[in-house]
């Protein structure tokens, strides 16, 4: 049980999104990084009845205070303060990636379960950082690709039982938020880590292992991206070839607000077609071997991939999470191999930077 606990805690859930069940205690959360994202978490986490968020931490206290302001939390510009001050259960690290590893650390070392937003690290030796901590205190981690949590996944999976998959678009077109981190490709990775390794991890789920990476540009504007977006991209596409022989597309293009966004998974097999709509329908449909296959996700994405790390915590298995500290440290060599292609302009074979097997 982690530091600072004082009995079981809960797995009640009876008004809103809860795990159902019963329990003596709600999850006492703090959360560390109080911008976008935290405020998306923050808005499920008080949805539900066996979640209680406690504190809210961010180097600029007005974000933290007003954040914890909407949820009955207290807000704090240090971790180490919410750490002392408030007893927790959990942390939710919605800081950039380049601070992801500092926030695990600190909460593992108090024996607390992580929500880790994705990418699991900026670096590699960051990831790896992570994924040692977390198995060291034997607490669940979680990272936040949160699309990897759909029961479509496994409906995916079922559908194509027995066939490989050959082919995989996924489609990441949309406006982003401008922040100062994600504008500067070498601070925060750019389209590649923020968007492009969402659909990394998806095509590893789907389709296997990835084998090699290119990575095509556009810099012709689309009224998305600001002119100090410095050296982030406009539009990119990334072509990764598997190790199944297979190949995947992931277009990531920055369209300007208010126009429709398309997020979405189509794959190929034998005689198979499927179509995974994203946010914010969530939907599958397609035809396989003949047969139509048409499903709707039970829960929309961020909620189910809450719910798998809420279920892991109160199990007390790691394992059970959606998207492990391991699985995401892999994802997260593929996207640095397609930031060195994007760089370098040359097909980037995954690992040829790595010392030892591969990473997980
Ligand atoms: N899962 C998703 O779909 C999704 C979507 C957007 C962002 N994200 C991820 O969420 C994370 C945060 O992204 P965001 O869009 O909320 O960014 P943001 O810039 O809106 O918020 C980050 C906040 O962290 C604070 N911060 C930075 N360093 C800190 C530190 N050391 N201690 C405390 N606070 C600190 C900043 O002041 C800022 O308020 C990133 O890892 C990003 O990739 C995930």
């Amino acid at each position: 049980m982690p530091a600072g606990s004082s009995g079981p805690i809960s797995g009640a859930g009876g008004r809103g999104h809860g795990a159902g069940g019963g329990g003596t205690r709600p999850l006492r959360v703090g959360v560390v990084g109080a911008g976008w994202m935290a405020g998306q978490h923050v808005a499920e986490l008080q949805a539900r009845d066996d979640v209680e968020v406690r504190g809210v931490v961010d180097l600029d206290l007005d974000r933290a205070d007003g954040l914890a302001a909407s949820c009955g939390a207290t807000g704090f510009a240090s971790w180490e303060e919410m750490f002392e001050r408030s007893p927790l259960d959990a942390v939710w690290a919605c800081t950039p990636p380049s601070a992801h590893l500092e926030v695990a650390r600190a909460a593992f070392a108090r024996g607390l379960h992580v929500y880790l937003e994705k990418p699991i690290a900026r670096t590699m030796a960051d990831g790896r950082g992570v994924v040692e901590a977390a198995a060291e205190a034997g607490v669940v981690c979680a990272v936040g690709y949160q699309w990897h949590a759909l029961d479509l996944v496994a409906d995916v999976r079922e559908a194509l039982t027995g066939r490989r998959v050959g082919f995989v678009l996924g489609r990441n077109i949309g406006a982003t938020k401008v922040r100062p981190w994600f504008v500067d490709r070498a601070e925060g990775g750019g389209n590649v880590l923020e968007r492009a390794s969402h659909h990394i991890d998806l095509v590893r789920s789907l389709a296997g292992e990835v084998a090699s990476v290119q990575v095509g540009t556009s810099s012709v504007s689309l009224g998305g991206r600001p002119p100090e977006a410095g050296d982030v991209e406009d539009a990119l596409t990334v072509v990764l070839g598997l190790e199944s022989g297979a190949m995947a597309t992931i277009l990531v293009v920055w369209l300007a607000e208010g126009l429709p966004s398309s997020y979405g998974v189509d794959l190929a097999a034998d005689r198979a077609w499927l179509h995974l709509d994203l946010d914010p329908d969530f939907t599958l449909r397609g035809v396989v071997a003949g047969s139509p296959v048409r499903r709707q996700a039970s829960s929309p994405a961020l909620r189910s991939s809450i719910q798998r790390f809420v279920a892991a915590v109160r199990k007390g298995d790691p394992g059970l999470v959606a998207c492990r500290p391991d699985d995401a440290l892999r994802t997260l060599e593929v996207a640095l191999a397609a930031e060195k292609a994007l760089v370098t302009g040359m097909t980037v074979r995954v690992g040829e930077d790595r010392d030892g097997p591969r990473p997980g």
